[in-house]
């Protein structure tokens, strides 16, 4: 059975996502080693969509902005480990500092696939921020420089997360709720 959007509620708040957001713009801005010029925020979209728009604005001016895609689950039901880009980056990062941007870090399997396959092409730097860690779904670990908000073993949408490819618009993490997660057929992606 499909979940409607009254089977989710509010996680995270609009005020507390602002602000955490502003916290990791401080957080990033004061890490930079070397002038923003070189560094390049690249979003993992679709899921990173809304964060990167307001993570970027906190931070400096000069930054180049890029984007990729990847397609992690195949066939469905269950994360297969199988990572491929769905499409690549437009410019080439060699001497870069890059910031890879993601909206949740949850098996870990597409940010140890991306981490890995980035850092072949010689960047400067690279460093990870998620909006989301899901720790207790952890198959890789994968070092995170930047975390918004750890959150439990929940199914979550909105802020840029999606279920079946909606309620990306809402401007606040709303949560699967528990009594539907335990009653109701599971998620195409949640094993
Ligand atoms: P991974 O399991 O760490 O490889 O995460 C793969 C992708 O699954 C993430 O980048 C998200 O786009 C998506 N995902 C994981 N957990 C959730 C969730 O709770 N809601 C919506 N999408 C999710
Ligand atoms: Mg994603």
């Amino acid at each position: 059975m499909a979940y409607t959007l009254s089977d989710f509620e509010p996680m995270i708040t609009r005020a507390q996502l602002e602000k955490r957001v502003r916290e990791l713009g401080s957080e990033i801005t004061g890490s930079l080693d070397r002038g923003p010029e070189n560094l390049v925020a690249v979003g993992v979209l679709k899921g990173a969509l809304v964060f990167m728009a307001e993570l970027i604005r906190h931070l400096p001016p000069q930054i180049t902005c890029d984007f990729l895609r990847l397609s992690s689950y195949e066939g469905g039901t269950e994360s297969t480990g199988t990572v491929r880009f769905d499409f690549d980056l437009t410019q080439p990062i060699g001497g870069k500092d890059v910031l890879v941007i993601e909206d949740i870090v949850d098996t870990g399997l597409s940010m140890t696939f991306l981490m890995k396959a980035l850092e072949v092409r010689n960047p400067r730097s690279i460093r990870l921020c998620t909006l989301l860690h899901k720790p207790a779904r952890t198959k890789k670990k994968v070092k995170i420089d930047h975390l918004g908000f750890t959150i439990e073993d929940r199914f979550v949408i909105g802020y840029g997360l999606d279920y079946e490819g909606r309620y990306r618009n809402l401007d606040h993490i709303a949560a699967l709720r528990p009594e539907v997660a335990n009653g109701k057929s599971r998620l195409k992606n949640d094993p």
